[in-house]
């Protein structure tokens, strides 16, 4: 009698142990498949993620809290990421401020998203 309860508890163990597993992989799985970093364009991604996160401070209009820093419009942009401050600030690197000032980071996939459109050449599509 014991030693059936204790095969049947390994036996439910393995089990639990094995769907936990299996979700969790699922999940990255899953996440990764939704952050198609391959043909990342400037005015849908990186402007969407801007505009949420960054141009409250760094707008075209909008920068008097950043010390007039603009970051809206290709041109302006594109200093600071041939520059390195955007990659740098965004993933909090050590000697570079921490952005979105004040806030929370940025997730890993509007990251990723970043570093794929310097990566793929910093174009304006
Ligand atoms: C709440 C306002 C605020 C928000 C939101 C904000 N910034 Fe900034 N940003 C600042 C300030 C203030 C500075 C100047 C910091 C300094 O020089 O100490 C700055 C400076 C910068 C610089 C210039 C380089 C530097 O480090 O001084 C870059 C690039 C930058 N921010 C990128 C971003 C990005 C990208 C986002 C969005 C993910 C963002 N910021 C969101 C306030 C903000």
């Amino acid at each position: 009698m014991k030693k059936t309860a204790i095969i049947f508890l390994v036996i439910i163990c393995g089990i639990i142990f094995q769907v936990s597993g299996c979700s969790k992989a699922n999940e990255e799985m899953f996440a990764a498949r939704l952050c198609d970093t391959t043909a990342v364009q400037y005015s849908v991604d990186v402007v969407n993620i801007l505009t949420a996160n960054c141009y409250s401070c760094h707008g075209e209009t909008t920068n008097a809290g950043s010390g007039g820093i603009i970051l809206e419009g290709y041109t302006n942009l594109l200093q600071w990421a041939d520059n390195g401050y955007l990659i740098g600030n965004i993933t909090h690197a050590p000697g570079y401020v921490p952005m979105p000032y004040g806030g929370g980071k940025l997730s890993d996939c509007e990251i990723s998203k970043i570093q794929a459109w310097i990566d793929q050449g910093t174009k304006n599509n």
